[in-house]
C-alpha cells in the first residue's frame, strides 16, 4: 500500500424525502441560483416542480440551463458559463445524472476562469477556483455526485476527455432512490455496468497489501451482481434502487481505492468510442471490458484468478491460474449478457471502418495509457477488433 491523503468534502444526503434539505443547504452559498438539468426527464417525473418549489420557499432567484446532453458537450458548458458571468450566479444546482453533474462542474470552474473551458478540460489551463454547486442525483452510475471528476465532449473535434480539480467536488449531493425510479431499463443497465466497471478499474493493479481495498471492491461487485437482476424485475423497488444507488457512489468516491492506482485503460478506450459514435458510456464499457481483460490477463494472472474466485465463485480444482482467470472473464460476460447489456460494437452499428480513428484518439493525450498494463495504439486496435 502506498502513502495516501484522502479528502472528500461532499456532504452526502441519502434517502426518501431528502429533497427538503435543499432549503437548508442552498442558502449557505447564495440565492442567485443556476438550475442545470438534462433533456427533460425531471420535467416528466415531477422532480423539476419539487426542486423549484423548494427553491422558491427560500426566496431564491432561479436561472435555468436545460438540455444538457448525455455525453455533455463543451458548447453547453460554455452557455452555462456565460449565464453565470452575466447574471452573477452564486450557486449552481445540478439535477440529473452524471452528464448534468459533469457539465455543472465545467460551468462552475469556467465561471471563475478567464480561460475557455475546453482549455481547462484539455489541461492547457489550470482550475483556480469554482462556483459552489450541489447536486440532486437522478441516475445511479458515475459517482460524479461525490467526486471531483468530469467528462466533457467536444463534438466539433470528436474528443471526449476527463478532467477534475480539488475545486470541483459538489458541496452536497442529495440521493433519494425514489428519484431514480423513472430511469428506464436500458439506462439502469448502463449505470449498473458503469459502477461495476469502476470497481473493476480499481481491482487491476500490482500493489501488494491492499487486503481491505480488495475486499471492499469485491463487495461492491458482489452486491451489484446480487441486486441488479432483482432491480430489473421491479424498477420501482425502493430497496433495490437504494442498494444500487449507494453502490454507484461508493464505487467512485475514492473510498475503496486508497493507497494504490487502478488501471483506467478501458475508460480511455470507451471515451474514444463515445467521442466518435456518441454511445452510452455503460454500453461501451460492457463491450470493451471483457476484451481488455483477455488482452491483459498475462500482465498479472493472479489478479484475474482472485477476481474469478472471490467475485464469480469459480471452482479452481484441476485448473491452471490462467484457466481460472479466463473462466472469471466469461462469467462477467455471461452476467452482463443476462441483464441485456450490449456485448459487441456491432450492437451500435460500429464497424471495422472506425477502428483506426478511435484507436488514434486513445493515444491523443499520451502515447501509452493504462496503469495495470501500458497500452499503445496497437493494443487499442486489437481490443477494438476483438470487440467488433
Ligand atoms: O437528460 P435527461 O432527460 O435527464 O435523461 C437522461 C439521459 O437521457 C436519463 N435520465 C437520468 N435520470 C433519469 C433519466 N431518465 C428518467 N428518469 C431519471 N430519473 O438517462 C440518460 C443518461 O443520463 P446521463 O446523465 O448521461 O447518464 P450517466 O449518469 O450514466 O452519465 C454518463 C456520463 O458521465 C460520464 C460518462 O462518460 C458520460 O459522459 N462519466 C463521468 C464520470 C465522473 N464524473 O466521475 C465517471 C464515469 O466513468 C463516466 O465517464
Ligand atoms: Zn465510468
Amino acid at each position: 500500500m502506498q502513502n495516501f491523503t484522502y479528502f472528500n468534502p461532499t456532504k452526502l444526503i441519502f434517502g426518501k424525502g431528502q429533497l427538503e434539505q435543499l432549503k437548508e443547504e442552498v442558502p449557505k452559498y447564495g440565492k442567485k441560483v443556476l438550475l442545470v438539468y438534462g433533456g427533460g426527464s425531471i420535467k416528466r417525473n415531477g422532480l423539476y416542480e419539487d426542486v423549484k418549489a423548494n427553491l422558491s420557499e427560500i426566496g431564491a432567484t432561479v436561472f435555468e440551463l436545460g438540455g444538457v446532453e448525455p455525453n455533455p458537450r463543451v458548447t453547453t458548458a460554455r452557455k452555462g458559463i456565460k449565464l453565470c458571468k452575466e447574471e452573477g450566479i452564486e450557486f449552481i444546482l445540478a439535477v440529473g445524472g452524471g452528464s448534468t453533474i459533469d457539465c455543472t462542474k465545467a460551468i462552475a470552474a469556467g465561471a471563475k476562469s478567464e480561460h475557455d473551458i475546453w482549455d481547462i478540460v484539455t489541461k492547457k489551463a489550470a482550475v483556480e477556483d469554482a462556483l459552489p454547486f450541489g447536486t440532486v442525483l437522478t441516475l445511479a452510475a458515475t459517482g460524479s455526485e461525490m467526486n471531483a471528476g468530469s467528462v466533457i465532449t467536444n463534438w466539433e473535434t470528436n474528443e471526449k476527455h476527463g478532467w477534475g480539480s480539488p475545486y470541483t467536488y459538489p458541496r452536497f449531493s442529495i440521493l433519494d432512490p425514489v428519484n431514480t425510479f423513472s430511469v428506464p431499463r436500458d439506462q439502469t443497465i448502463y449505470g449498473i455496468v458503469d459502477m461495476m466497471s469502476h470497481a473493476l478499474e480499481h481491482y487491476f493493479h500490482h500493489e501488494t497489501n491492499t487486503l481491505l481495498q480488495d475486499r471492499m471492491v469485491e463487495a461492491i461487485l458482489r452486491t451489484v451482481i446480487e441486486t441488479a437482476p432483482k432491480l430489473l424485475e421491479n424498477l420501482e423497488s425502493y430497496e433495490h434502487r437504494s442498494t444500487i444507488l449507494y453502490n454507484g457512489t461508493m464505487a467512485l468516491n475514492g473510498m475503496v481505492n486508497m493507497g494504490y492506482h487502478g488501471d483506467w485503460a478501458t475508460h480511455n478506450l470507451e471515451h474514444a468510442v463515445s467521442a466518435v459514435h456518441d454511445i452510452p458510456h455503460g454500453g461501451g464499457l460492457a463491450i470493451l471490458f471483457p476484451n481488455w481483460m483477455e488482452h491483459t490477463i498475462d500482465a498479472n494472472v493472479s489478479r484475474f484468478k482472485k477476481l474469478a474466485m472471490r467475485v464469480f465463485d469459480v471452482n479452481p480444482d484441476g485448473k491452471s491460474d490462467r484457466e481460472i482467470g479466463l473462466e472469471g472473464i466469461n462469467k462477467l460476460r455471461s452476467f452482463w449478457s443476462s441483464i441485456d447489456a450490449p456485448s459487441r460494437l456491432a450492437d451500435y452499428d460500429i464497424t471495422e471502418d472506425s477502428i483506426e480513428v478511435m484507436a488514434e484518439k486513445t493515444v491523443s493525450a499520451s502515447p501509452e495509457f493504462g496503469n495495470f498494463k501500458k497500452l499503445t495504439k496497437e493494443d487499442s486496435i486489437s481490443i477494438y477488433k476483438a470487440s467488433l
